[in-house]
């Protein structure tokens, strides 16, 4: 790790022509064993996390010029046999911090290094395997733009007046 996503503040506001991103999948893959504290790979618990990826997605939305993209790939998990929808969680978070979702690209995603441990696991315990991942492509609206024909891809109240 070179720095810490949730603070750009070597960045001006609405700087930044493209962000592409690719986060730890909360503690999935532990990428420096509790060894560097701003390390969010150590981080087990899914509301936690998504508090440090709404960090994250508040200084890109910041640093992103208007009308331009912000892609993220995130994928989900698997606790207690059952289905975690990270990516779903992390997309909110991008939401609440104002961006508008432009697409939901789904990349297959199998016959990884562990596909065959989970292959087994999933016989034995009775579940499907993720085979996919979440490419989210996000844009930061215009100042002062008309968000009412986009009112269903985005989380911020757009008018209190407007009904929704
Ligand atoms: C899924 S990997 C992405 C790897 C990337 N696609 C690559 O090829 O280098 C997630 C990365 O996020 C890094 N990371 C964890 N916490 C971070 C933080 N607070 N700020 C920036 N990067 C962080 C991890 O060290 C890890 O390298």
């Amino acid at each position: 790790m070179v720095g810490d996503a949730r603070d750009l503040s070597f960045l001006k506001d609405d700087s930044i022509d493209l962000i592409i991103t690719h986060p730890p999948y909360m503690n999935i893959i532990r990428y420096s064993d509790g060894k560097i504290p701003a390390d969010i790979s150590n981080i087990s618990s899914l509301p936690k996390f998504c508090d440090e990826i709404e960090k994250v997605a508040k200084e890109l939305f910041r640093v992103l010029k208007q009308d331009k993209y912000c892609a993220i790939l995130i994928g989900d998990t698997r606790k207690g046999r059952h289905f975690v929808p990270l990516a779903f969680n992390v997309m909110q978070r991008f939401l609440t911090v104002g961006f508008v979702l432009k697409e939901d690209i789904i990349k297959v995603q199998h016959n990884c290094t562990t596909t065959g441990r989970w292959r087994t696991k999933a016989l034995q315990e009775k579940f499907y395997l993720i085979m996919h991942e979440h490419l989210f492509v996000f844009r930061k609206p215009k100042e002062g733009e008309d968000l009412s024909r986009v009112k269903f891809s985005l989380m911020r109240p757009m008018n209190p007046e407007t009904p929704q």
